[in-house]
């Protein structure tokens, strides 16, 4: 599993994680199971939020990450409607308690909302200095959200900006990505196969992914997630809630497209025109 400097910090992490939104529907054991495989393989960067089943996947989290707890670069977030200065703290607070841990690696702010910014952020670096978070950073800021949030935060302190990003949805690439990569922040792809809208198999994209698979010896996805790599500034959190599939998921963090391949799935996947930041 390859590694890359995360945020300011430089952190190493894998470039692959495991989303885990929707994981409280799969059978549990299974999804226990799936989870604890990903460590095993390296996908240690483990991503949820307050959001996911009102809480419920955090405590799964809490029960599937025991024992484990210092193996895991561990992210959650806070949903914006929270995001005041007290209201931030009790979320996470909240959120610690079903995760059962002392701190998280990692507190977004999980999209936009009515709080003021400089309350969300005074809230967080007073997370920071109690050490119930190492970091923070944001999901689903546009550029200018960022703007907005650069403006009330001290350089150097905003780690990453979580985003849609997928073959079909490449909108980040014209502005988002840009900016992150000249301040150092490090972008996360959520929904990296689309969740659950992945290629058909017999569409134009679909052939040319299997054409670029079989000439790695790779799957779809894998080589649907190398591409999503191909930018030293990102990193992506696949949902697996299937062993097989965080098997299948893992080989692509060793998986290396070449100008070939990346022109093709370029061509085969267009960019488009550039379109304000979108979201699920
Ligand atoms: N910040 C945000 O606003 C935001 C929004 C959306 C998502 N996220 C984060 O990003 C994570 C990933 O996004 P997502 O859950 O929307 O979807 P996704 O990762 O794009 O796709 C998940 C789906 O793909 C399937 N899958 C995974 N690996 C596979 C493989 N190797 N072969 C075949 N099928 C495979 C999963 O099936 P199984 O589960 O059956 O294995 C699941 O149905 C989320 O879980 C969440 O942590 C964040």
């Amino acid at each position: 599993m390859q590694r890359r400097p995360f945020g300011p910090s430089r952190v190493p992490l894998p470039v692959l994680g495991q989303g885990t939104w929707n994981l409280e529907l799969d059978d549990r054991p299974s999804a226990i199971a799936a989870l604890r495989r990903g460590l095993d393989l390296g996908l240690t960067h483990v991503d949820t939020a307050e959001l996911y089943g009102d809480g419920a996947v955090e405590t799964l989290l809490g029960e599937a990450l025991a024992g484990r707890r210092d193996e895991v670069y561990l992210v959650s977030k806070v949903l914006p409607s929270n995001a005041s200065r007290a209201g931030t703290l009790r979320a996470c607070e909240a959120s610690l308690r079903r995760l059962k841990t002392d701190r998280l690696d990692l507190y977004l702010l999980h999209w936009p909302g009515s709080h003021p910014l400089a309350e969300t952020v005074a809230a967080f670096e007073q997370l920071v200095a109690s050490g119930k978070i190492l970091a923070w950073g944001v999901s689903n800021f546009d550029v200018d959200e960022l703007d907005a949030l650069r403006a009330v935060s001290d350089d150097g302190r905003i780690t990453c900006n979580q985003v849609l990003y997928h073959l079909e949805e490449r909108a980040i690439e014209h502005a988002v990505i840009p900016w992150c990569e000249a301040r150092g922040v490090s972008v996360v792809a959520y929904s990296p196969f689309g969740s659950g809208q992945f290629p058909a198999a017999r569409s134009r994209g679909g052939r040319v992914l299997a054409e670029v698979a079989a000439r790695h010896g790779a799957t779809p996805r894998a080589v649907a997630l190398a591409f999503l790599l191909r930018r030293p500034s990102v990193f992506a959190i696949p949902k697996a809630g299937d062993v097989r599939h965080v098997e299948d998921n893992a080989r692509a963090g060793d998986l290396t497209l070449t100008d070939d391949d990346l022109r093709r799935l370029d061509e085969a996947f267009p960019l488009g025109a550039p379109r304000p930041l979108p979201m699920i």
